[in-house]
Formats: C-alpha cells, structure tokens, sequence
C-alpha cells in the first residue's frame, strides 16, 4: 500500500548549507498493517510522514502508494481520492485548525469529501471525543488536549484508509489515551504513527521502524522483538538514564518506563 525506495530529504540550514535528514529509506507497508516510527528528537519522523502526505516531494527516491509514485503530476490528477484516503495528524494539533467554531472544524472535512447526514456525523464524533460542548467554541479557545481531540474527530470522521499520526496521545490525558488507543486498534486501517512512548507503541502497532540519529533506518521489525533487544534501544537512543537514590547509594541504569 505504502513504498519507499531509497527516500532522502534535505533541508536547508540559516547559512543555505543542505543538511540531509533522511538518508536512503526503504520499507513497504501492506494494507492493514499497523506500524509504529520512533527515532530521537530531530532524527527526521515527522519530515518523513510529511512526504507520505504529499506535502514534500522527496529530494531522491520514491514514495509509491497503492504501486503509484506519487509526483507532483500523480498529485495534481488523484488529489481528492489520496487527500480523502490518507490523513495526516501533525505533530502540533494548533497548525491544522482553521475554522471559526468546533464544529465547521470537524465538519470541514465531511462537507469537502461530500459527505451526508454531516450533521449527526460531527455530534457522533464530537460525542465519542467528549467534545459535545465545545462545538461552538473556536478552536483558538481550547486547551492543548482539547485542541488534539477536535483534530483527531476532525481527521477520523472522513474514515480514511491510511493513518499518519505523530505523537497522536501528546497532550491527551490517561482516560482519553486509553480510549483511543482501543479506538485505533478497532478500526479497519493502514496506521504508521510516530511516538516517543515505546510501551505506548506496544499497544498502537506491531512492526516498528527506527530512524537512527543518522537519518538511516536503524530498525525494520517486530515491537516485541525490539523492545527485549537492549542493546538496539540503547544505539536508537530509545531508552533513557537518570540517577536513582536506594539506601543512599546513587546509582544509574537504562530505563524503559511502562505506559500503565
Ligand atoms: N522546515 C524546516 N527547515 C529546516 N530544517 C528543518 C525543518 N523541519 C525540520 N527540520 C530539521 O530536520 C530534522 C528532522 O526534523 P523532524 O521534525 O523530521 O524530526 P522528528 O524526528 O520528527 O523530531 P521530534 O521527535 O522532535 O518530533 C531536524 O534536525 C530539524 O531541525
Ligand atoms: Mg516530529
């Protein structure tokens, strides 16, 4: 469903020097499959989800969905059905609302995919969200979860076929989290999301891609298998040290704190 053949991505720096920030990606992702990102700070996530969205044209390389290459020509002829089956959930839930009130957010998708019954469609989804009372709200009103829950419903509720999230329990608390981590298992779409939280990841996917602080991919594999290999999570940087105090004694290991 989703290909990339030796994707690579360069930005510029202040001083116009190209900086590579994904180096030579490959994987496929079939139809179905549920696949967690995970990589340090600035490893290059987002910037890859970016170009499985369409947003950035990869620098060299080729990203193929459903066995198209998607150029910029493939995106000015297929925009609607491939905007309509992907969705995207940035990282930072305030650059992707736009709309004057809760509802015309949640409702924007549904109206430009041409959608009926919009109107119980955003009660269900603003109902499933806990959002009900905040439909005539702005969106510039709310707070950071409250701002990830309307982009979330506003996302979901065009039933997409691929999700691309990153970071999609940031800003969520415990109960929300919990709900949509059961909510995403239930639905019936391809998922690659990104996310910091390993045991979190557990539960959102079974295969996991690692970006390496080298911009290459470091892992391509089952979460499980990743998650009892300490010495890869220590290379990917997936774990982290603090000091501990026992008895007075200090002292320091590598942690994998547990999403309970
Ligand atoms: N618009 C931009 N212009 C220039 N450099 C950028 C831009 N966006 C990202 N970068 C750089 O590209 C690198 C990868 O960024 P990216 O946002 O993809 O990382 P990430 O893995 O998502 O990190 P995080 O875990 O912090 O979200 C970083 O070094 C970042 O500074
Ligand atoms: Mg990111």
């Amino acid at each position: 469903m989703i290909r990339c053949e030796q994707l690579s991505y360069s930005y510029e720096d202040y001083q116009y020097n190209k900086v590579e920030v994904l180096k030579d990606i490959s994987f496929e992702v079939t139809q179905g499959e549920r696949v967690i990102l995970l990589g340090i700070n600035g490893s290059g996530k987002s910037t890859l989800l970016k170009i499985l969205n369409g947003l950035m044209m990869p620098e060299d390389g080729t990203f193929y969905y459903k066995e198209e290459a998607v150029s910029k020509k493939y995106l000015k002829k297929n925009s609607q059905t491939f905007r309509k089956e992907i969705a995207f959930q940035m990282q930072d839930p305030a650059s992707m609302l736009f709309n004057p009130t809760v509802y015309d957010e949640i409702a924007f998708g549904l109206k430009h995919f041409e959608f009926d019954a919009i109107e119980e469609r955003v009660q269900k989804w603003a109902r499933l969200f806990k959002i009900e009372d905040l439909l005539k709200t702005s969106p510039l009103a709310l707070s950071g979860g409250q701002k990830q829950k309307v982009l979330l419903a506003s996302l979901l509720c065009v039933e997409p076929k691929v999700l691309l999230m990153d970071e999609p329990t940031a800003h969520l608390d415990p109960p929300t989290t919990g709900w949509l981590v059961d909510f995403l298992k239930e639905l019936d779409v391809t998922s690659i999301i990104a996310t910091h939280n390993l045991s979190l990841g557990a539960e959102l996917g079974s295969r996991a891609l690692v970006l390496g602080e080298n911009h290459k991919l470091l892992y391509d594999g089952s979460v499980k298998m990743l998650l009892d290999d300490m010495p890869m999570l220590i290379q990917a940087q997936l774990v982290h040290k603090h000091r501990h105090e026992h008895d007075g004694v200090t002292h320091q290991h590598y942690h994998l704190h547990r999403w309970d």
